[in-house]
C-alpha cells in the first residue's frame, strides 16, 4: 500500500491541465475576497468619523497591509492594480492585467453587474504553472469621496492629494464604473 506521503507527492506532480480552474478560483476567491468588505467597511466608517481626508490611511495604508498579510500566508502574490492609478509605483498593471481590466470595462459598460465580474486563468510565467486571478473592484457611494470627479472633492482632501499624488490619475469615477481590481499570482 502507498504511503499518505507518497500520495500526497503523487497528487501534487499531477500536470495541472488536470486540475480543475473552478476548484482552483473557487479556493482563490474564498482565501482572497474577504479582505475587501474588511476594507469597505473600514473606510465607511473612518469617512464618517474623520471626514474624508482622515480616512486617506484606510486605503493607503491598512488595504496594503491587509493585502500583505494574505500574501505572507498564503505565499501567493498580491496586489491592487488600476488603468487610472493614484499611486503608480504600487497599482500598475502587467499586460495580462491591463487586458483584462480593459475587458472589465467593456463588460460594466455592457450592463454586467460590478461586483460579480472577475478573469482567471492557468499561464505559464518563466515556465512553471502559474494561476492568475483577478477581482473587479467597482466604485461604489464611498468611493466617490476619494475618487469622484475632482470638482466635487473635499478641499482638505484635495491639498493632501497633491501633496502625496502630484500625478493622480485615479478621479473622475462614477459609480459602477470599475476602479481597478484585485489581482492574484498563485503558483500551481
Ligand atoms: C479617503 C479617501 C479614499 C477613499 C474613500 C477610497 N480611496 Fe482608493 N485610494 C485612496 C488613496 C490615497 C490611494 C493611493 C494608495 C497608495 O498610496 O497606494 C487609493 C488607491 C486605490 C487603489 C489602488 C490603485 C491606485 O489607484 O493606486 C484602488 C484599487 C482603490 N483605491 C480603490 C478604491 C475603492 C474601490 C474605493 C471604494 C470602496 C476607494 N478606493 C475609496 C484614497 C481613497
Amino acid at each position: 500500500m502507498r504511503s499518505p506521503l507518497a500520495i500526497a507527492l503523487l497528487v501534487c506532480s499531477l500536470p495541472v491541465g488536470a486540475q480543475d480552474l473552478a476548484t482552483l478560483s473557487s479556493e482563490t476567491r474564498s482565501t482572497v475576497l474577504p479582505v475587501i468588505p474588511k476594507v469597505i467597511a473600514t473606510m465607511q466608517e473612518a469617512v464618517s468619523n474623520e471626514g474624508v481626508a482622515g480616512a486617506i490611511p484606510v486605503c493607503k495604508d491598512l488595504a496594503p497591509q491587509l493585502i500583505a498579510k494574505k500574501r505572507a500566508e498564503t505565499g501567493w502574490d498580491i496586489r491592487r492594480v488600476s488603468l487610472k492609478t493614484r499611486n503608480a509605483e504600487r497599482g500598475t498593471p502587467d499586460a495580462w492585467e491591463a487586458a483584462r481590466l480593459a475587458d472589465f470595462d467593456r463588460r460594466a459598460a455592457a450592463g454586467e453587474k460590478p461586483e460579480t465580474i472577475e478573469a482567471s486563468e492557468i499561464v505559464s510565467l518563466n515556465g512553471r504553472p502559474v494561476l492568475r486571478y483577478m477581482k473587479a473592484l467597482p466604485v461604489s457611494e464611498v468611493c466617490l469621496g476619494c475618487h469622484g470627479p475632482v470638482d466635487g472633492l473635499d478641499a482638505d482632501l484635495r491639498r493632501k492629494l497633491s501633496e502625496h499624488y502630484p500625478d493622480d490619475r485615479a478621479t473622475g469615477y462614477a459609480k459602477g464604473q470599475i476602479r481597478g481590481a484585485l489581482t492574484v499570482k498563485r503558483p500551481l
